[in-house]
């Protein structure tokens, strides 16, 4: 009867946990949490939450039975860390954060192991204590473990896997949901990244007791792939501006400090220094600690090994979480935004526009930054401007950082009324992109989110997108004119492939029977496929200096561009991929699919080439990467 009852409860638990949302949620946005509520209610999870090393996923029924001494499990994930061999891992959460409190209080050091002790969520379940040796206490009887809810459940889609998922779709459209679900990152992924920086937190309360490490960009604006980074940002003053606890009496006693001798930036770094050290020495899981401290935002980088976690530290960058709030809310504004964005950045590291290490290409932040915008400035918007939101801020809404940065927007989506009318389809609206971007005029505008609308560049950068917190900083600054003008190419190439994708699927009726009958496509690249056909190619950026005397495809098929192209004419419903497109008009659709895929084979034929002849080209220690040069 006991066990039926904890059973019951334990249910009552999961289905609190994972299927209702708190009342100020369902008030707020109609049952999806605000940024706050997200960040808030994976905060607390992870606080009732352990991870235990394991030996695989079968030490479960015996860690759960252990486990279940400390209090109620409410759900368990297996994952695994790869290195020379798979190292497993288990997430308990408890139902509450004393329970995991207790479990982590009981570890024990090893004695076996120099280092020193420190409390942390991470464990290791070690092997039962010989018989005769003494037990723990013992249970009234042994619970029956819940399932686990997964099995190896932090490993990314097989790029192979991933092919055929995207063969087997209806049409271009499933292609861009698909491509979202299977490479999205999943909520084992975001409650790991809640426990490391829990871990970081708990390291320093003792001495810092309003800490908070705030997980921010991709891990939580819901624009993370499977595998993303970290960001973390390490607060002392418990301080994010929402005016939290303000309804009690303050206290009449004060803590001394420490005054702070020296100016602001260089008193941060100092204390990153510090902290880089006590992470590097002291904490379990963190290795390869890298001090970036001269950067515009100082920040830590290392590596976590019981999360397999890349972790970039910071201190300073609170415009970057709220940065992050924009963008989360974005992307809750419309179900079209997300998977439109997964593609978008799938095909930019496809063909190597964007790439892991920061340099003079366009970031994924940048690129995100362009697709929001392209959304906005639509005939019939999807998305508001910035502007918009800051003039629907209420009270609370009010976020100003120590910088003094006015971060104040609306927060409330149900109060924004924002409604887009906008019916167009995913396939439509990608198509569309790569049409704006293929004519914006780079040269001479700048991209600002809080408009909606492109302005008078201000300086000379290659590509200016405006800050939208700090409106006198170009986001994409870094960029230099090679990586512009080969992202002008890049969004024109796949406008023509796009395009005539879109064509070939829509030769009959019946929805892809242009691409064959559904077992033949199985076997083939079509759709989104052929937009990501490159390898994915490695580090190496065209050199400024080297103009190869190779052919341009664009030689060959296109007539110079216009130089009077204006970003702000912008032919959102046309499906010409250019302006600069041969005005040959086709009477037959098959006739012009037939002409397209000539152009986009020799087009490749071309490519591949011209990477050949570039090949011996590459940078010491960097793979070589196909190139194309500027015009
Ligand atoms: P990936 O790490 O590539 O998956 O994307 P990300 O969105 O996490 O980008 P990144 O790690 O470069 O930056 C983390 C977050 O910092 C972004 O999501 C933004 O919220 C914010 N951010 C990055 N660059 C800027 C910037 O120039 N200005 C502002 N205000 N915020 C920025
Ligand atoms: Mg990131």
């Amino acid at each position: 009867m006991n066990s039926l009852v904890r059973r019951t409860h334990q249910l009552h638990q999961l289905w609190r946990t994972y299927c209702s949302a708190p009342a100020s949620a369902a008030s707020r946005t109609a049952g999806r949490p605000s940024y706050e509520e997200f960040i808030g209610q994976h905060q607390q999870q992870a606080q009732r939450s352990i991870v235990v090393q394991v030996s695989s996923e079968k030490s479960y029924a015996e860690l759960y039975n252990y486990c279940s001494r400390f209090g109620s499990i409410l759900g368990a994930h297996h994952y695994c860390v790869r290195q020379d061999e798979a190292l497993h891992y288990v997430l308990l959460e408890y139902a509450t954060a004393g329970e995991a409190a207790a479990a982590i209080d009981a570890g024990v050091t090893n004695g076996d192991l120099s280092g020193v002790p420190v409390r942390s969520p991470f464990l290791w379940f070690r092997a039962a204590a010989a018989a005769g040796a003494r037990r723990g206490p013992k249970l009234a009887s042994q619970p029956a473990p819940t399932a686990l809810l997964s099995i190896d459940g932090n490993r990314p889609a097989e790029q192979e896997h991933l092919l055929i998922v995207l063969r087997g779709a209806r049409d271009i459209e499933e292609q861009v949901q698909l491509l979202h679900q299977h490479s999205r990152l999943n909520e084992l992924g975001v409650r790991l990244r809640f426990l490391a920086a829990l871990q970081v937190q708990q390291a320093i309360s003792g001495m810092f007791p309003a800490a908070q490490a705030l997980p921010f960009g991709s891990s939580v604006n819901g624009f993370g792939k499977m595998g993303c980074d970290l960001d973390l940002i390490l607060r002392f003053d418990n301080d994010t501006g929402g005016g939290g606890g303000g309804h009690q009496e303050p206290s009449r006693l004060v803590y001394h400090t420490k005054e702070n001798l020296s100016n602001g930036r260089s008193q941060t770094q100092r204390h990153m220094e510090c902290f880089g050290d006590m992470l590097h020495l002291f904490l379990p899981g963190v290795c390869h600690v890298r001090r970036i401290l001269q950067a515009r935002v100082p920040i830590i980088k290392y590596h976590h090994e019981h999360l397999d976690l890349e972790i970039d530290l910071s201190m300073s960058n609170l415009t970057g979480y709220y940065m992050s709030e924009l963008l989360y809310m974005f992307g809750e504004l419309d179900v079209r935004v997300r998977p439109l964005t997964f593609s978008i950045r799938r095909w930019a590291q496809a063909c190597g526009l964007t790439n892991p290490s920061p340099g003079r290409w366009i970031s994924n932040f940048s690129l995100t930054c362009l697709v929001m915008f392209f959304l906005q400035q639509l005939r019939q918007p999807i998305l508001p401007t910035i502007s918009a939101l800051a003039k629907a801020a209420e009270p609370s809404d009010m976020r100003i950082t120590e910088d003094g940065i006015n971060c104040s927007f609306g927060r409330d989506l149900e109060r924004l009324g924002f409604r887009s009318r906008n019916q167009s389809s995913l396939s439509e609206l990608l198509l569309q992109f790569f049409e704006f971007y293929s004519q914006f005029d780079f040269h001479n505008r700048a991209i600002s989110l809080n408009e909606g609308r492109a302005l008078a560049k201000p300086d000379h950068s290659a590509m200016y997108i405006v800050n939208p917190l700090e409106q006198l900083l170009n986001v994409s600054k870094n960029v230099s004119l090679e990586e512009c003008e080969r992202l002008r190419i890049e969004v024109r190439n796949a406008a023509w492939v796009l395009e005539s994708e879109v064509e070939s699927a829509s030769l009959s009726p019946e929805a892809g029977e242009g691409h064959g009958s559904h077992n033949e496509r199985l076997e083939m690249s079509w759709g989104l496929l052929n937009l990501f056909k490159q390898p994915e190619k490695a580090v190496i950026r065209p050199n400024m200096f080297f103009k190869p005397r190779m052919v341009e495809v664009s030689d060959l098929f296109e007539q110079k561009e216009a130089s009077s192209s204006s970003s702000a004419t912008v032919p959102t419903a046309s499906l010409s991929p250019s302006s600069a497109e041969p005005p040959i008009t086709y009477k037959s659709a098959s006739v012009r699919q037939q002409v397209q895929s000539i152009k986009a084979a020799t087009r490749s034929e071309l490519k591949q080439l011209r990477g050949s002849a570039n090949g011996s080209s590459a940078a010491p220690g960097n793979s070589p990467k196909n190139r194309r040069s500027s015009r």
